[in-house]
């Protein structure tokens, strides 16, 4: 895994992996005309938010997603249409010009989005899924490992030194969600079903139901954890903070 600066989405090759990595504050600072991206129905979800800080990140995170999907179909953010299966995984960035759909690139992507971060990541290779979490012991940890760990992950926890057992729980917790979320299926069905424990940077995860899975961990912030599962051996994965300066296309 490596960084580059600037990224180019014309790099993204057959096999790669570019992860967008975008904060909060960030995207604050690149002000309204980053939610001139927004269509009309994500602009009246983001009014179902009562919290004003969760508004605004659902926007900004909307609108920053819309833009670097943007780069890669090509298209203008505000005119990416998206399909979601019945469990919400978005796919098939399109254009609908004329009445007509226009699918100008196949490319994969998954997002996710956890207090003050969130990311895009995006390939050609094939199917994917990311999480991304604030680490930290969520309010009843055993109840929660108990219901969805196996008891091998869950004694991995119980077992690292106190200072690492949150990142331990999280690092387990987006294997499971970064791993669902690579075929589009339902958390709540699948997470007790994953065997994700290990402890190496970089999983391999084998299911009979399932394609084969390649998890990788890469970091997000300092105190944020994220984690990539492939349905493909990436060639690379690079990671990319997103600019203000990105989003009026210099990198597109
Ligand atoms: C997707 C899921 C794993 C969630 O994650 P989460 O930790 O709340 O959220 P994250 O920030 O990591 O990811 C959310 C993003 O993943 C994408 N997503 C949603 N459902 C997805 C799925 N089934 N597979 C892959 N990606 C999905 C969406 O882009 C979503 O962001 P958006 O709503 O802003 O477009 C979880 O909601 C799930 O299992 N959903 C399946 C359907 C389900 O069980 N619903 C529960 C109804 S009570």
């Amino acid at each position: 895994m490596s960084h580059l600066t600037p990224p180019q989405a014309s790099e993204l090759g057959e096999n790669n992996v570019q992860v967008w990595i975008f904060s909060s504050a960030t995207l604050i600072e690149c002000g309204e005309t980053l939610l001139d991206h927004l269509d009309e129905r994500e602009r009246e979800e983001a009014l179902s938010y009562i919290s004003t800080r969760e508004r605004e990140r659902f926007s900004l995170y909307r609108a920053a997603f819309r833009r670097v999907l943007g780069w890669y179909v090509p298209c203008d953010p505000r005119d990416v249409r998206l399909i979601r299966n019945r469990n919400g995984k978005p796919s098939h960035p399109h254009v609908v010009a004329d009445g007509e759909v226009k699918v100008r690139e196949q490319i994969h992507f998954n997002l996710s989005h956890s207090h003050d971060w969130a990311v895009v990541a995006v390939s050609r290779g094939g199917e994917l899924g990311v999480d991304i979490e604030r680490v930290r012991l969520p309010n009843g940890v055993q109840t929660l490992m108990d219901h969805f760990f196996l008891a091998s992950e869950a004694e991995a926890v119980l077992q690292a030194p106190e200072a690492l057992r949150a990142e331990a729980f999280c690092r387990l917790w987006t294997r499971k969600e970064a791993a669902v979320k690579s075929f589009g299926g339902s958390l709540a069905e699948w997470i007790r079903d994953l065997d994700v424990g290990g402890q190496e940077v970089n999983i391999s995860l084998r299911h009979p139901e399932l394609p084969p899975l390649e998890l990788q961990e890469f970091p997000v912030a300092p105190g944020y954890i994220g984690c990539l599962c492939t349905s493909f051996r990436p060639a690379a994965v690079t990671l990319h903070q997103f600019d203000c300066g990105y989003h009026s296309g210099l990198a597109g």
